[in-house]
């Protein structure tokens, strides 16, 4: 009789207290080895060892391609042992030999196929492209690393395979592992222990301790070195083990017990589903945790099913289990024919007709061995305990049922979910079926069938986790993100100046792809631009006041054969509905891009449109921040209002019925392809619009300036569009078909738009975005009339930059302190506003005064006042600034 020692610390070694036991082959039960019996103190030197083998980055510290080395070296090893692994387990564990000999194979393509994924596509370190956070600028990756010290506990239905389930993954992802094998089949895990050993795995990495569950297993599950536990076995075990493990929060995966369902649907080939009831059921004795215990049957196919399934359990011949003839072995134990005999009592106690079987079998020329004939139980319900519990032995329980959903909710009708069957001839329904069960794994047409890259685990209390695949890999390691500040400066933190008196924020990164032709006669530039993106169907998008005004159709002849069609409904402030109608028109006319003629409300239209027809679904699909990873559908814009700068901005304003405001997509990718400025497109801009856009783009343009997120190139962006806004604006009121002036107010607007891009805006957008969402005043009219007061309200956090805005806007500040030109900044935007015609009251535009309050508290929790220069955080301060544009 062989001896087996413990492995520990790559030795193989006696039991600290000298104790050992005796492995029992269940055929005979004769012993058929002698094994040290681990206790507490060879459990804890188990520990040690692969705590410190983790510590030490012996095994931790390898790349994964070594890794892969030496399990590859381990496969090599597991398959010179290969016979001797075979016969062990079907000795020791009474699986027929027609099972166990292939058994050494499954291991070894497992642990080769797990080993390689790991090593080659297993994606131990991801860059996170788009980190959906504005505020946080910098490469954002996730590592996967491994948990540490992982022991796995074996159940003795399928020791090996069960063992290498749990080392493969847990060793190709970097952890060290202690396996404890069932007391009944410590042998295999052993020999595994010799072929990790003679592969050179260093010491400390695998450890096997064979032991009671009672003292080891307790050990192994509350010991503070011990990171994780994976456990197969029964339920109630299972529970217990997360219940001991909780203590430390060890990670845990289960895989538990089942009472599976494999339901026979009235159109299933009964040659086909009495052979995957038998097999499904009876394999191995029926010790199989996803065994389809409970077999579903059809009312129309009953009988006939009954009679067939009674004839083939009948002529499965039990037998010694290292017979090659025997279909079925012994149990594992003396235990557990004992629980299946009390099993088979209750059923017929509770009234199930016990159609065969329901006693020890006979195996000739042997005496003892724990045979038990395959059992059928007919007319079962599923509410007896004999359909309820895990039975783990050859007994089935055989149910009636009248339809598709009935059988879905009798297989759900169970504490468990752990495999499954559906035998039909009818695929589509059958995938039907298996799509209604709460279950980890289903067959169709089949049984029993694992794969190395398919998942396995439990739903309801048959596990946590998953084995196998890529699932399998990821329960064996954690996750952890790694942000890099691409702005490592004290004074360029957004977070940390929330703590800090210096809001001013000064790194940046100035990021404006758009290309933009500009000029009398921009527009016959399409053509080739249309060309230089690659494509050939244009889909222009406008309004109808845009179409009016002649402008589409200048467009759709510049675009010659290239132009699909015209899509001329979007509204002012459009909806996500808006956008939805462009995408139908884009797809039906199969655009490859887009051409964006009108003020803002179509260029964001367009926008979103390019957005969703990249993306698919609908506009609300893609409502976000910084999620875009590539380009979107080209699109060309045609500003035709000179305010919004939205032809190079990166942002899309949408009204979203459902939030009731108008929400955002903000991405670097949604800026146009290209921006044509052509003045004869805003000449046909009537007055009030022109005002109104224009002073959009003033505000655009002194909130960047002021913000503190502005920059040296914003800066001189901002500047600027102020000069040319406010000598130009006067010349364009005076005549709207000064080209000239029409076009520097084109070009003021988009250099605003690249300037509030990067630089971002402040508190007078908050309060107009506020006044326009509650009170429908437009955006343009209501920045204008709020952003002199905040400019005031700014006075002594900006007064530098508020002073350059005095000189853009021809104050001679000569001789003047910087606060007081400042001052003279707000009023001289005053002036301009009274001199073209602006509306100068909130009164005026349709906000009823006992709105302002309501207005106030919006407009503090307005996402740009994070950008005013002046801290914004008391709705009485904005409040007040309402009241002073009342
Ligand atoms: N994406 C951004 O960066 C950004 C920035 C600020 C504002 N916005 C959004 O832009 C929208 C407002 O855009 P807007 O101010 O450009 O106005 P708009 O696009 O809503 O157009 C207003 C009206 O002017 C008419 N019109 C436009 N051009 C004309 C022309 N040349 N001749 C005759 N009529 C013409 C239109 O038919 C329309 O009825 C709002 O929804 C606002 O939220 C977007």
């Amino acid at each position: 009789m062989e001896n087996y020692k413990l492995f520990i610390n790559g030795e193989f070694v006696d039991a600290a207290s000298g104790k050992t036991f005796e492995a029992i082959d269940p055929g005979t039960e004769q012993p058929i080895a002698t094994v040290a019996q681990a206790g507490k103190a060879d459990a804890e030197a188990a520990i040690t060892a692969a705590r410190k083998a983790f510590d030490s980055g012996i095994w931790s510290g390898l790349v994964p391609a070594a890794r892969l080395a030496k399990l590859q070296d381990f496969a090599d090893q597991m398959a010179q042992q290969g016979l001797r692994l075979a016969a062990t387990e079907s000795m020791n564990a009474g699986q027929v030999i027609n099972l166990a000999k292939v058994m050494p194979l499954l291991c070894i393509g497992y642990a080769r196929n797990i080993s390689h994924y790991a090593a080659a596509k297993f994606p131990w370190e991801e860059e996170i492209l788009a980190s959906g956070n504005a505020f946080g600028p910098g490469r954002e990756f996730i590592r996967r690393e491994p948990i540490g010290v992982c022991v796995g506990i074996i159940p003795w239905n399928f020791p090996m395979l069960m063992a290498i389930w749990k080392m493969i993954p847990a060793l190709a992802t970097g952890n060290t592992v202690v396996i404890k094998p069932a007391s009944y089949t410590p042998l295999t895990a052993l020999i595994l222990a010799e072929a990790a050993k003679a592969a050179g795995i260093p010491n400390g990495v695998v450890n096997v301790i064979p032991g009671s569950g009672g003292e080891v297993g307790k050990i192994l599950c509350t010991h503070p070195d011990v990171d994780k536990i994976a456990f197969t076995g029964s339920t109630a075990v299972g529970r217990e083990i997360m219940r001991m493990g909780s203590a430390t929060v060890k990670k845990v995966t289960l895989e538990l017990g089942g009472k599976s369902a494999n339901i026979i649907l009235d159109d299933a080939d009964m040659d086909l589903a009495v052979e995957g009831a038998t097999y499904g059921t009876f394999s191995h004795q029926g010790q199989i945790c996803e065994s389809g215990t409970r077999v579903l049957v059809s009312s129309k196919i009953y009988d006939q099913f009954i009679e067939m399934f009674k004839k083939r359990a009948e002529a499965l011949r039990v037998g010694y289990q290292m017979h090659p003839t025997s279909h079925m072995g012994p149990l594992v134990s003396k235990e557990q024919l004992a629980t299946v005999e009390g099993y088979v009592k209750m059923g017929k106690e509770e009234g199930a007709e016990l159609i065969t079987g329901g006693k020890r079998a006979e195996v000739q020329g042997i005496k003892g061995g724990y045979y038990y004939a395959p059992t059928i139980f007919a007319n079962v319900k599923n509410k007896m305990r004999i359909a309820q519990e895990e039975i783990f032995g050859p007994v089935v329980c055989v149910i009636k049922y009248d339809s598709d959903e009935e059988a879905v909710a009798i297989a759900n009708d169970s504490i468990y979910g752990l495999g499954g069957g559906v035998f039909s001839s009818n695929t589509a329904r059958a995938e039907r079926v298996a799509r209604g069960v709460r279950t980890g794994t289903m067959w169709i047409n089949n049984y029993h069938i694992f794969s190395d890259f398919c998942p396995f685990g439990g739903y309801k209390q048959s596990g946590v986790g998953r084995e196998l695949g890529a699932a399998g890999l990821h329960e064996y390691t954690q996750v952890k993100r790694v942000h890099v500040n691409y702005a490592a400066d004290r004074n360029t933190n957004m977070n940390f100046a929330l703590m800090s008196d210096n809001k001013k924020i000064e790194g940046f990164s100035y990021n404006c792809p758009t290309n933009v032709v500009g000029g009398h006669g921009a527009l016959s530039s399409i053509y080739k631009e249309v060309t230089n993106l690659g494509c050939r169907r244009a889909l222009i998008l406008t309004d109808p006041g845009v179409r009016k005004a002649g402008l589409a159709d200048l467009v759709k002849n510049a675009l010659v054969d290239f132009c699909v069609g015209i899509h001329d409904k979007i509204p002012p402030d459009p909806d996500l509905e808006s956008v939805d109608a462009a995408v139908e028109a884009a797809r039906e006319l199969r655009a490859d891009c887009i051409v964006s003629g009108g003020g803002g409300s179509v260029i964001d239209t367009a926008k979103g449109a390019c957005v969703t027809l990249k993306n698919g679904g609908k506009a609300n699909d893609h409502l976000n921040f910084l999620v875009l990873t590539e380009p979107q559908t080209p699109h060309i814009a045609i500003p035709t209002t000179a305010g919004t700068g939205s032809e190079v901005t990166n942002a899309a304003v949408l009204t979203s019925k459902g939030a009731g405001r108008k929400l955002f997509i903000i991405d670097t990718h949604i800026m146009p392809n290209t921006a044509i400025l052509d003045p004869r497109f805003t000449m046909t801009l009537p007055k009030g619009l022109t005002v109104s856009t224009g002073m959009d783009a003033m505000t655009h343009a002194v909130e960047a300036l002021t913000s503190i997120m502005s920059n040296q190139i914003c800066d001189g962006q901002a500047l600027h569009a102020i000069r040319l806004i406010s000598e130009n604006m006067p010349l364009v009121v005076a005549d709207g078909k000064n080209e000239k002036a029409r076009l520097n107010m084109q070009i003021a607007a988009t250099m605003a738009g690249w300037a509030f891009t990067i630089a971002q805006v402040g508190l007078a957008h908050g309060m107009a975005h506020t006044a326009g969402a509650l009170h429908h005043v437009p955006h343009g009219a209501a920045c204008g009339i709020v952003l002199p007061k905040v400019m005031r309200f700014n006075v002594d956090h900006s007064a530098d930059k508020l002073a350059l805005v005095a000189q853009a806007l021809g104050v001679n500040t000569k001789g003047m302190k910087e606060r007081d030109a400042a001052l003279a900044a707000a009023d001289a935007v005053e002036a301009l506003m009274k001199k073209v015609g602006h509306p100068m009251r909130l009164r005026g535009v349709g906000v009823p005064e006992d709105g302002l309050m309501m207005c106030a508290f919006h407009a503090i929790a307005d996402t740009v006042d994070l950008f005013n220069a002046r801290p914004v955080s008391d709705p009485m301060e904005v409040l007040e600034i309402y009241k002073q544009a009342y």
